[in-house]
């Protein structure tokens, strides 16, 4: 402990008598290397904790983004990759176009502070653009999931009539926190905790026999990640299919599945 060697006045001031000045500038001096040292293993501290919680998340990265077997990453700008071509080889080999198409377009937002300052850490597309994605040429008869917000919702129903898609039901994913509570996020009304995933029908699919319900409770995750149980969902409602999935990313890579998206 640094002593202060002060003098105190009768009026209970306190001074520094000039014979102990010398000494007292001294101390205040050591005190204030003791304080530095302190500082620096502090800051030591610190930074070794933020090393190991770096390491620690990268470890987990790694372990989500490796690539799981039997699944098909495509990297690519869906603006010109030949889907064409992709369903002339998908017909080839399984002797039949997708049965199930997932997508979660970045949907591009107007107005003055659209995301309501949330960074977006992705690119968006204009709705032209993914309007004219050629999934009619993708699917004759089967499911399709489109993930959709509140400002795309009518645009979303647009696009699986222009598809050629009889819209039939929503998934609503109900986001919880690690406490099993509603994970309320941002919103202009209300505050949002949920995700809505539009379900469009084509062609004769009977689908009576599955009781599976329309709700997901599961954790919030990473920006825009979407729960692994609509995966589940969809391998139950149609076993043995095969699954596309557009824009989706590395996190999205899955066991029968193609994944489409410019970040995997
Ligand atoms: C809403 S996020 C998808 C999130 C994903 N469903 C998940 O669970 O993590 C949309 C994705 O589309 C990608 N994207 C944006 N423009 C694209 C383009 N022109 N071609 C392909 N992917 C694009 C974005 O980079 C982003 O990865």
């Amino acid at each position: 402990m640094v002593k202060k060697r002060t003098v105190k006045s009768k009026q209970s001031k306190t001074y520094i008598p000039s014979s102990q000045e010398s000494e007292t500038y001294a101390d205040s001096y050591n005190n204030g290397i003791i304080q530095e040292d302190l500082e620096q293993i502090d800051k030591y501290i610190y930074q070794e904790e933020m090393n190991f919680f770096k390491q620690e998340f990268d470890k987990r990265e790694i372990e989500k983004t490796s690539v799981p077997e039997d699944s098909i990453p495509i990297c690519a700008d869906v603006r010109n990759y030949d889907f064409l071509q992709l369903a002339k080889i998908h017909q080839e080999v399984k002797g039949k176009l997708f049965d199930v198409i997932m997508m979660d377009p970045p949907w591009q937002l107007s107005g003055a502070n659209p995301t309501r300052g949330v960074t977006i850490s992705y690119e968006s597309l204009p709705d032209p653009s993914i309007r004219q994605l050629p999934i009619p040429k993708l699917q004759n008869q089967g499911l399709i999931f489109i993930w959709t917000i509140n400002a795309k919702y009518r645009m979303s129903l647009q696009l699986l009539d222009c598809w050629g898609y009889k819209y039939v039901d929503e998934v609503v994913w109900v986001k919880k926190t690690c406490n099993n509570k509603i994970a309320k996020s941002h919103g202009y009304w209300l505050q949002h905790a949920k995700e809505t995933c539009l379900v469009g029908v084509k062609g004769d699919l009977d689908m009576s026999d599955k009781e599976i319900p329309d709700i997901i409770f599961s954790l919030r995750r990473g920006q825009s990640q979407k729960p692994e149980e609509v995966y589940q969902m969809i391998e139950e409602l149609v076993p043995n299919g095969s699954y596309l999935e557009i824009f989706g990313r590395r996190n999205n890579l899955r066991a029968g599945w193609i994944t489409i998206g410019n970040e995997i």
